[in-house]
C-alpha cells in the first residue's frame, strides 16, 4: 500500500512566506499542504494588502492544497483543526507584520502575534508534539538596540564601525531594554514562547528572526514590504516616501525561496527551542538610496521620491544578519538568490500580477 504523503500545516498561507513555503514543500518535497488564512492582511492594510489572489494561485497550482478560512485567534478552531490533521510539520507565518501599524491596533496585533502563536503551540503540544514547529519571528525582537552600535557614514549607506559586527548581528544580541514598537513587543512574546515550548516541553521548535523577507509574491504596501512597495512605486511613477536617516538606512534582504529552503532544512533535522537570524546577510544588504539605483537600472524608470525628515519610531539605522549559525547548523543551506535577481523578479511580478 502506498504510504500517506506527509502533511504540512502553514498559517498565513496566502502571504509572502506562507505561499512560498507551501509551494516549495508541495513541489520539491511532495508534501500535502493545508493552509490557514483569513485574508486579515486586507483588514490590516486595506484593499492594497488583499492576498486572495495568492490563495487562488495556490488552489490552482498545488495539487491537493486545502485552504482553511480560519482566524488563528480562534483557539478552539485552531485546536480542532490541528487535532484533526495531526500534520507532519507546522510552519507559522500568519501575523500582523507591520512595525508601524501596530500602535493603531494594539489588541489585534497582540492577539494575532502573541496569543495566536500560543494557540498553535498548545495545539501542537496536544496533537502532534513530535512534529517540527517553525515560527517566523523578526529582527524587531532586538528593538532599536542595534542603533547603539557605532556606525560609519558612507556615501550611500550606513555601516557598522565596530569590527565586532563585521559579519552582522548574531542571535546572542540583547532583546531587552530598548524600544521595540508594539509589534516588536508582541513578536518578542511569541518568540520567547516558541523557545519555551522547545526548552520546557522539548518540542522541536525554532524561531526565525527575519530581516527583510521579500520576493515576487509580496503584496508590498507603504507600511510593510519596502522593496516590493518601492518597485511598485517605481513602475507606477508614484512617489516613494523615505523616512529619515538620509535614505542611507540598511536592510538585508532574503528571497522567500531561501527562507523556504531553510525551513525545509530545519524540518528535516529539527532541534528544540532554537533561534536563527534569517536574513540576506551583508552580501544582500542595501540602503534605500542603493535600492532606488538598482531598481532604476532594471526598469529604466526614474524613482520618484520625497524625504520626510523623521525616522520611523524605533527603526533600525543599519541591520544585517550574521548568517554563521545557520550555516554551521545546516551546512547544506546558503543564500542562492542575489539581491539584484530578487529585485528583478519583483519587477517582473508587479508587471503581470493578477489582482482580479
Ligand atoms: N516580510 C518581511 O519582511 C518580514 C520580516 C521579518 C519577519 N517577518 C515575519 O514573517 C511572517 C510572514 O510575513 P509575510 O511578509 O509573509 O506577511 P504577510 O502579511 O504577507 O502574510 C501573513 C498572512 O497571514 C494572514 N493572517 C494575518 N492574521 C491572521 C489571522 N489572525 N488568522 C489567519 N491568518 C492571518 C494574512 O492574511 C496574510 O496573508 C510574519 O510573522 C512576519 O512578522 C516578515
Amino acid at each position: 500500500m502506498p504510504s500517506q504523503p506527509r502533511t504540512l500545516l502553514v498559517t498565513g498561507s496566502s502571504g509572502l512566506i506562507g505561499s512560498e513555503v507551501s509551494t516549495y514543500f508541495s513541489r520539491e518535497l511532495g508534501y500535502r499542504i493545508h493552509g490557514i488564512d483569513n485574508n486579515q492582511r486586507a483588514v490590516f492594510f486595506g484593499a492594497a494588502g488583499d492576498t486572495r489572489w495568492n490563495q487562488r494561485r495556490l488552489e490552482k497550482d498545488l495539487p491537493g492544497f486545502e485552504h482553511h478560512e480560519l482566524d488563528i485567534r480562534d483557539r478552539a478552531a485552531v485546536l480542532a483543526l490541528v487535532r484533526k490533521l495531526k500534520p507532519s510539520a507546522i510552519v507559522h507565518t500568519a501575523a500582523q507584520p507591520s512595525h508601524d501599524r501596530a500602535a493603531a491596533i494594539p489588541f489585534d496585533d497582540f492577539d494575532t502575534n502573541a496569543t495566536g502563536t500560543l494557540n498553535l503551540l498548545e495545539a501542537a503540544r496536544q496533537a502532534c508534539p513530535e512534529s517540527p514547529f517553525v515560527h517566523m519571528s523578526t529582527n524587531k525582537v532586538y528593538g532599536d538596540a542595534p542603533n547603539r552600535i557605532a556606525l560609519e557614514e558612507l556615501p550611500t549607506r550606513w555601516d557598522y564601525a565596530d569590527p565586532a559586527y563585521e559579519n552582522g548581528i548574531a542571535e546572542t544580541f540583547t532583546i531587552d531594554q530598548s524600544k521595540h514598537s508594539l509589534f516588536g513587543a508582541s513578536k518578542v512574546a511569541a518568540d520567547v514562547m516558541v523557545q519555551e515550548y522547545g526548552r520546557y516541553f522539548n518540542l522541536p521548535t525554532c524561531c526565525l528572526r527575519g530581516g527583510c523577507l521579500t520576493g515576487p509574491n509580496h503584496t508590498g504596501v507603504e507600511l510593510h514590504g519596502f522593496l516590493s512597495y518601492l518597485v511598485k512605486c517605481n513602475l507606477e511613477g508614484k512617489e516613494y516616501r523615505v523616512f529619515g536617516y538620509k535614505g542611507k538606512q540598511v536592510r538585508d534582504n532574503i528571497h522567500s525561496l531561501d527562507v523556504a529552503r531553510f525551513m525545509a532544512a530545519f524540518v528535516a533535522a529539527p532541534r528544540a527551542g532554537e533561534v536563527y537570524n534569517l536574513g540576506g546577510g551583508k552580501a544582500n544588504s542595501t540602503s534605500i538610496l542603493e535600492a532606488f539605483k538598482t531598481t532604476e537600472k532594471l526598469t529604466g524608470r526614474a524613482q520618484k521620491h520625497t524625504y520626510v525628515d523623521q525616522n520611523r519610531a524605533g527603526d533600525h539605522i543599519c541591520y544585517y544578519s550574521d548568517l554563521r549559525k545557520m550555516r554551521a547548523h545546516y551546512p547544506g543551506w546558503d543564500i542562492t538568490v542575489s539581491l539584484e535577481e530578487t529585485i528583478r523578479q519583483i519587477v517582473e511580478a508587479w508587471k503581470k500580477r493578477d489582482r482580479g
